[in-house]
């Protein structure tokens, strides 16, 4: 379920072309840093809406990054959401969040 919905994505974000390129960059980061804890894949994404992740990831992704330090369950983590490789990128993440929330009805626009 999971790998067949990032193939979906993938082709997807391919064929809606290049103004889409920020979310490819957010989905490569998520598979990259998330998926090994989050494995739900879109239903984990699909999990919040537009205005929970908007949130999570405001001032480069203050809250997510809080969220994780503070859990000692989320340990391995750490070092990712404390450097700097996640707050250059968490626009793209954000980006790629927000287009599969809950409410965003899972097409990715033209935007
Ligand atoms: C080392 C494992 C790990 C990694 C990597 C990780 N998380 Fe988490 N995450 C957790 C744990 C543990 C929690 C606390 C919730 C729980 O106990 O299940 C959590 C909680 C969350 C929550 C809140 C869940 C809720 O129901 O409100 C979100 C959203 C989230 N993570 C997103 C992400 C995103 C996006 C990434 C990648 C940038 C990521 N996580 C990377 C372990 C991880």
């Amino acid at each position: 379920m999971n790998k067949l919905f990032l193939v979906l994505v993938s082709v997807a974000v391919l064929t809606v072309g290049s103004s889409n390129a920020a979310i490819y960059k957010g989905q490569r980061v998520f598979v990259k840093e998330c998926v090994q804890c989050h494995d739900g894949g879109q239903s984990f994404i699909a999990g919040k809406k537009i205005r929970e992740w908007k949130r999570l990831m405001n001032k480069k992704g203050k809250g997510l990054a809080e969220l994780h330090l503070e859990n000692k369950k989320a340990k391995k983590s750490w070092r990712y959401f404390d450097s700097r490789q996640y707050t250059r990128k968490t626009k793209h993440l954000a980006q790629f969040l927000i287009e599969y929330a809950k409410d965003s009805g899972n097409v990715p626009a033209c935007n």
